[in-house]
């Protein structure tokens, strides 16, 4: 790490200097905050003031009190950051960052869905629209999904949205009745098992750390299951040299900071014409050049009806109640 944290920045982020010099310029100009998540790109990631996964951002978020947030994740990371800071502005380098998990469970939908189900609690991953939040009793992250699961009275049945892995491997552990929306993340749904054996096969010391996000198949293989965060913490207090990273490649620009010293393989994905790895293509929408022209031109800019922020509020604030 000491080695990297003394290389300049424009060679660490692999971008001129002068773009970099010039979002900086403007983020002291215009009092901002950047906040990334581990999926960004290297460059974004070695500019950020934050990085972090979605819980650890969501907190940053709310403690923030810089004028500007400019968010560099996905649209529903940037929502999040304006339902905690209403009277901020929240930008997002590129809005059509989606996420499939939020795009698979519109309101009316999941409207519909609750209708049915009256008497069940409802929780949803941090991953949906604020309108789903709004519906919502309570939201989690994959950090904290099965303490907030944990948190319910045990004589009621639960709704898990939108992420039916995510869902299901809380159900495993807790115990509880949980009824799963039908959703998954495209990325980690993309993970081939059989891939995965050959590459564990040909690496028989590697140990296979797993985002929770990932189908059962691919979990029941993992030596450890956590959120970007507790795989890259997991990474660095684990005696192992070798490890198989079942999540999206973003994070292995951290994890090789981190443990420059230990052998970290991306676990391969299903399709034979795409790279080896994971790799999010809504994450991967924003580039430098769109953070700088955000803090340029203050767009794009996230905004939302009050109605529904104040709904998404009260269930996020429910989750980071919990610590
Ligand atoms: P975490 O940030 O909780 O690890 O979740 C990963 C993810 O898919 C974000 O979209
Ligand atoms: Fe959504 Fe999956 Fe991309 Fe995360 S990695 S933003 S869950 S599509």
């Amino acid at each position: 790490m000491g080695e990297l944290m003394e290389t300049p920045l424009a060679a660490r982020a692999n971008a001129s200097s002068a773009l970099l010099e010039e979002i900086l310029r403007l983020k002291r100009e215009r009092n901002a905050v950047i906040l990334a998540h581990y999926y960004q790109t290297p460059g974004i990631q070695e500019l950020a003031d934050v990085i972090g996964d979605s819980l650890a951002l969501a907190q940053a978020a709310d403690r923030s009190n810089a004028d500007v947030i400019l968010f560099c994740g996905v649209h529903f990371m940037g929502e999040t950051a304006k339902i905690l800071n209403p009277d901020r502005i929240v930008l997002v380098p590129d809005l059509e960052a989606g996420c499939s998990l939020a795009d698979g469970v519109t309101a009316s939908a999941f409207a519909a869905f609750l209708d049915q189900h009256p008497d069940h609690l409802v929780v949803s991953y941090i991953n949906c629209s604020a309108a789903v939040k709004a519906m919502s009793d309570i939201i989690c992250t994959s950090s904290n999904a099965v303490r907030v699961v944990n948190s319910l009275p045990t004589d009621r049945a639960v709704i898990f949205a939108p992420d039916k892995h995510l869902g299901a491997y809380v159900q495993r552990i807790t115990g509880r009745r949980m009824l799963l929306w039908d959703g998954s993340c495209e990325v980690h749904a993309a993970i081939s098992r059989d891939k995965l054996k050959s590459l564990m096969g040909k690496h028989t010391q590697a140990k296979l750390i797993a985002h929770p996000e990932c189908p059962e198949e691919i979990l029941t293989e993992a030596d450890h299951i956590g959120s970007t965060a507790s795989l890259l913490e997991f990474v660095t207090r684990d005696p192992g040299s070798t490890f198989i990273v079942a999540t999206e490649a973003g994070i292995l620009h951290n994890m090789r900071k981190a443990v420059p010293h230990k052998t970290l393989i991306p676990a391969p994905a299903f399709a034979e014409n795409t790279c080896a790895c994971s790799e999010c293509p809504y994450m991967k929408l924003n580039t430098l050049e769109k953070v700088r022209d955000a803090l340029k031109d203050m767009k794009p800019e996230v905004s939302l009806p009050e109605m529904v922020r104040l709904g998404a509020e009260r269930a996020l604030r429910q989750m980071l109640a919990l610590g």
